[in-house]
């Protein structure tokens, strides 16, 4: 079973950079019409203009969309009802993350993150959803991320967020068994795309290793097979798929193991031993870190 791209309608969060625009760029070869949705109007446009020169047949909605608020996604829902624009594929791609200790964390950038990497994606999938199964075919695609499967410290409330949408997928998929709608999880690693200036990752994080790191053209390709093969889940890139393969046979303790030096650098500054309490002179315990760890 493929999901129904070609000659279908397909709506893309987050099309104004990065992987969804890459996504854009590949699926027109093969869509009817194309809804693109971000909140960056005049890309939108411009990728607009760029498809329509290379597919002249195609459709192109452009839906200028801030995802944090509901109410627009409805008004969103709303017009393409009135415009009798039917969805047969749902990409919810549109996402974002923030480096940060958790507790230096804005509220607003925490909730800005919920809206659009959790409650976007149940609301967009809640509404299109049931005219799917009613017709017996569709196709959701949603980008989660590898921190969906690790501890991420610095990215905690985005890891969390991608955490569901991997569980909300997986459960997804298997509710929607026999119904004819395909339902894929793409959860790449680092992408080269806006998202790290967004997240104010950068070389804080640390340097992710050139041989990790692929193109969004790459991202888009893979996540568009493993879509069209109805796979459950799509680590884009060689190294990463294997790297990811092997990670997810490591036990729990060994992910908390493999977050603390990242833990301790954005905390104290060290990766290896944080400084003697200015008191005691013993070095000071992250909360949960068993003594002489
Ligand atoms: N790049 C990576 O290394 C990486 C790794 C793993 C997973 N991912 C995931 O891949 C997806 C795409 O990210 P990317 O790497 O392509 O990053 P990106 O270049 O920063 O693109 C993010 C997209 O999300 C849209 N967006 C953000 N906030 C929005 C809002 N409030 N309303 C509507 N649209 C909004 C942005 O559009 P506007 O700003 O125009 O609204 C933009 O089109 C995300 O879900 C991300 O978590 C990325």
């Amino acid at each position: 079973m493929r999901p129904p791209i070609d000659s279908g309608t397909v709506l893309i969060t987050g099309a104004s950079s990065g992987i969804g625009r890459e996504l854009a760029r590949q699926l027109a070869r093969r869509a009817r019409t194309l809804v693109l949705v971000a909140r960056r109007e005049e890309r939108l446009e411009a990728l607009r203009d760029e498809l329509h020169a290379r597919n002249p047949t195609l459709g192109i909605l452009v839906e200028r969309c801030d995802l944090v608020h509901p109410d627009e996604v409805d008004s969103l829902l709303d017009s393409l009802y009135r415009h009798l624009v039917r969805v047969d594929v749902l990409v919810n791609n549109a996402g974002l993350g923030d480096y940060s200790l958790y507790e230096q964390e804005s509220w607003s950038r925490i909730h800005q993150m919920l809206q659009v990497n959790v409650t976007a994606p149940l609301l967009l999938t809640h509404r299109l959803l049931r005219l799917m199964v009613e017709r017996k075919r569709g196709g959701i695609l949603n980008i989660s991320c590898g921190g969906a499967r690790a501890f991420v410290p610095g990215l905690a409330v985005y890891s969390a967020t991608k955490h569901f949408l991997d569980g909300f997928t997986e459960s997804l998929r298997l509710e929607l068994r026999g119904t004819g709608v395909v339902v894929t999880q793409v959860a790449p690693g680092p992408v080269d795309t806006e998202f790290s200036e967004v997240a104010g990752t950068g070389e804080r994080a640390g340097r992710v290793p050139a041989w990790m790191r692929i193109s969004p053209a790459q991202c888009a390709r893979e996540a568009i097979e493993g879509f069209d093969r109805a796979q459950p889940l799509v680590y884009p890139g060689f190294a990463y798929r294997w790297m990811m393969r092997l990670s997810s046979l490591m036990p729990r303790g060994m992910h908390r193991a493999a977050g603390l030096p990242g833990a301790r650098k954005l905390r104290y500054g060290t990766s290896l031993l944080e400084p003697a309490h200015p008191d005691t002179g013993r070095r000071v315990l992250l909360a949960g870190e068993p003594e002489g760890a």
